[in-house]
C-alpha cells in the first residue's frame, strides 16, 4: 500500500512525507478525481514492482513516485482539469506541462529520491520518442516511468468506463496490447497483462 504516514529509521525523512502529503491534499481538494487516479494507479504500480522483484526501497519510490506523478496538476487552471469538452491547443500545452511542473514540486521536497522525481517528470514518455517533456525512447525511459505510464493509462480507461467491469477489463487490455512496443515498453505490457484479474480488482464492479 502507499505509504503516506511519517517514517523514521528506513532512509525516508519525515520532512519528505510531510511535504508529499501537503502537496497531496491540495490536490485532492481541487480534484477527488485525480486524487484518486494517483492512489489506484500507486497500488497497480506496487502490484507490477513486486512482479518484477523490485527491493523494498525501489518499490517505496515506485509507489511514491505514481503517487504524486500528477501532482504538477495542482499548478494548471482548474478548468483545465474537467474533461467537459475537448480542449484547445494552447489549453492542451498548458496542462502537458504538468510532469514538469509535478517535477519542480516533488524536487523541493527534503531527502526525495531521484526515482521519484523522474518518475513524475517522465511518466507521460513513450517507447517510440512521441511522448513529453522530452521526447524519450525506449529505456531511455526511466522504468518507473514505463510502469506508471502503463497502469495510468489503464486506471484511465477502467474509470471512465460505461459498462461492466469484466467487459471494460477487456477492452482496456486490448488496447494496452495494441499499444504495446509503440507506447509502451512491450515487456512491461506483457508483465501488467499477465497479473491475475483479481490484483486487478480495485475497481467497483
Ligand atoms: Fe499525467
Amino acid at each position: 500500500m502507499v505509504k503516506i504516514t511519517p517514517r523514521t529509521g528506513n532512509g525516508v525523512s519525515s520532512c519528505e512525507e510531510t511535504d508529499a502529503l501537503y502537496w497531496i491534499k491540495r490536490l485532492r481538494a481541487l480534484n477527488e478525481e485525480i486524487y484518486s487516479h494517483c492512489i489506484r494507479v500507486a497500488i497497480l504500480a506496487e502490484k507490477m514492482g513486486k512482479e518484477l522483484n523490485l527491493s523494498e526501497e525501489q518499490l517505496r519510490n515506485l509507489t511514491r513516485g505514481c503517487f504524486l506523478h500528477d501532482i504538477g496538476k495542482v499548478m494548471v487552471p482548474g478548468e483545465l482539469l474537467n474533461k467537459v469538452r475537448r480542449l484547445n491547443e494552447r489549453e492542451r500545452e498548458a496542462l502537458d506541462l504538468h510532469p514538469v511542473l509535478g517535477e519542480f514540486i516533488v524536487s523541493a521536497m527534503d531527502g526525495i529520491n531521484t526515482e521519484v522525481i523522474q518518475t513524475v517528470r517522465s511518466h507521460h514518455e513513450q517507447w517510440d520518442g512521441n511522448g513529453y517533456p522530452d521526447r524519450l525512447e525506449g529505456e531511455q525511459i526511466p522504468l518507473f516511468s514505463r510502469i506508471c505510464s502503463i497502469v495510468s493509462v489503464f486506471d484511465n480507461m477502467l474509470s471512465e468506463r460505461k459498462m461492466h467491469k469484466r467487459k471494460a477489463m477487456e477492452l482496456a487490455k486490448s488496447k494496452l496490447r495494441r499499444a504495446s512496443g509503440i507506447l509502451f515498453d512491450a515487456e512491461l505490457v506483457s508483465l501488467f497483462l499477465s497479473l491475475p484479474d483479481e490484483m486487478l480488482d480495485i475497481y467497483s464492479p
